[in-house]
């Protein structure tokens, strides 16, 4: 199979090293990893189909890879994968990327191409067109993957997450065939929405070569504030009303002091504020001029806060210094220990009651562990990761991801289901559900070539 690989990507481009096969195997948490035969970097779309085939003809399993960032274990191999042989198809080398569409607001991007790529691509073009959604991994999480995971991210409040930035996309399916709607036409109702069918499939329908993205107008004045405040029930009850009168808000974001802490222990970073608080809201404004900064000023002046209890910046350095106490969580947790990340949202009105009953539930299955909490307030989406449970040990996903669905939230907001959730999908999706995405897993790949054991469990569900 390498041998036939070599001949439609190039010897250089089909890895069978073990150093060199290693960094695709293992997740950015560390949590999963699975052993492929060859790693395969094909660059274009013809190259992807017809890689697929030949897989397809060997009897071996594909496993779709981008920037490698997904936090769910779906984008590397199984541990076990029943004797067949594992491929593993990188798309980072998909990187074309069309000038912007000034007329519709739309770019075309090769599913390789990174986040912070497609961004200076825009700022370059100075077309006034920015893209919607922005996220931590943004140097290294690749387009092909945001739309397979339906990515979400910072901005959702306002332009919601990658699902609503995509008028169509080309995949490749397991049969070779290749899908092409990339004409973004706003009004196009000849069907089924097949795109939208694979925005969100995680790579188990098809593989995603190139997406034709929305985008937003660029808005170049941004104001940030971090406030200090009681509980979550005070920030819950605060987003509520920056999202009724405040049409500029990009950010609602929230953390809490011991994340904090770690944050500054490990970066060396000062405390943002004067005093400690029980919870710390980072929000951020967008808009063409100046207006932006007295609609956020007004609404935080009538909030009646301590002076202590803020910092606001106006873009520049001092925006990156307060979006770093919320962007380290990720890496600072990481270094301490394998997290179990459990990524969930609750309605509004449950997040708090959620947020404190998440804690005593984590003490009560996993005494001594280390809870961290922070997320996307305004979505109703919260990170809890739990480190000292071995990564093998899954008793707190249960409980947490339990406690999220018992009280009517999601166990999976923005990172999808991947290999980590497999297991508990029932809790939100009812067996009927289940039956028709397994029906449609069927018709599209009835070999289960493509990123086997992901999203779907293996045979009917049980809970
Ligand atoms: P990968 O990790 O390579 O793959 C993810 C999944 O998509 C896998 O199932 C894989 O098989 C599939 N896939 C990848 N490429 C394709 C393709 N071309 N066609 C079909 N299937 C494909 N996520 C959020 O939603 N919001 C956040 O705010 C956020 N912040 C993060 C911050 C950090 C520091 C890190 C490390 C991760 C963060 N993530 C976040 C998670 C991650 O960045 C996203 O899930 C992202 O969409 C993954 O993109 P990727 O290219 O790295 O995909
Ligand atoms: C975040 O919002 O920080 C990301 O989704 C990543 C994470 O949960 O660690
Ligand atoms: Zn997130």
């Amino acid at each position: 199979l390498a041998a036939v690989l070599e001949r439609v990507v190039g010897p250089a481009h089909v890895l069978v090293e073990p150093a060199l096969i290693t960094p695709y195997t293992v997740d950015w948490t560390r949590r999963w990893q699975g052993p492929a035969a060859l790693v395969v970097r094909p660059a274009t779309t013809d190259a992807v189909a017809a890689v697929i085939r030949l897989c397809a003809d060997a009897g071996a399993g594909l496993v779709v890879q981008g920037g490698n960032t997904g936090l769910v274990g779906g984008g590397v191999p199984p541990r076990e994968s029943g004797g067949r042989p594992i491929v593993l198809l990188s798309m980072r080398r998909l990187d074309d990327l069309s000038p912007v569409d000034e007329a519709a607001g739309q770019v075309t991007a090769g599913a390789g191409i990174t986040l912070a790529r497609l961004h200076e691509h825009l700022a370059e073009g100075a077309t006034g067109w920015a893209f919607g959604v922005d996220l931590a991994a943004r140097d290294s999480a690749t387009i092909g993957g945001m739309a397979a995971t339906n990515a979400g991210g910072i901005h959702v409040v306002r332009y919601g997450a990658m699902r609503e930035q995509i008028a169509g996309v080309e995949a490749v399916l397991a049969t070779g065939a290749v899908l092409t709607r990339l004409q973004g036409l706003t009004k196009d109702n000849t069907g089924f929405d097949l795109s939208g069918l694979l925005v969100g499939s995680e790579g188990t329908l098809g593989v995603i070569t190139r997406v034709r993205l929305r985008l937003v107008p660029m808005r170049p004045v941004r104001v940030t504030a971090l406030l200090g405040l009681n509980d979550t029930g005070q920030a819950v009850d605060l987003v509520s009303g920056l999202r009724r009168e405040v049409p500029s808000l990009e950010a609602t974001e929230i953390f809490y002091p011991d994340g904090l802490d770690l944050v500054c222990q490990h970066s060396g970073l000062g405390p943002p504020l004067a005093r400690r608080f029980g919870a710390y809201l980072l929000i951020e404004s967008a808009g063409p001029d100046e207006g932006v900064m007295e609609e956020l000023a007004e609404f935080v002046f009538r909030l009646g806060l301590d002076d202590d209890a803020s910092a606001v910046a106006a873009g520049g350095p001092g925006r990156m210094h307060l979006w770093a106490y919320r962007e380290r969580h990720t890496e600072v947790v990481s270094a301490l220990g394998v997290p179990h990340k459990l990524d969930v949202t609750l309605p509004l009105k449950r997040l708090a009651a959620f947020e404190s009953a998440v804690r005593s539930r984590v003490a009560a299955v996993a005494p001594g562990a280390m809870v961290v909490i922070w997320g996307h307030l305004g979505d109703g989406n919260l990170h809890v990761n739990v480190i000292g449970p071995p990564p093998e040990d899954d008793t707190v996903d249960d409980a947490v991801l339990r406690l999220a669905a018992g009280m009517g939230g999601s166990i999976s907001a923005e990172h999808g289901i991947g290999r980590a959730k497999v297991r508990w999908l029932s809790l939100n999706r009812s067996p009927a559900e289940i039956e028709a995405m397994r029906a449609i897993k069927t018709s599209l790949d009835p070999a289960g070539l493509l990123n086997p054991g992901v999203l779907l469990p293996p045979s009917a569900p049980t809970r």
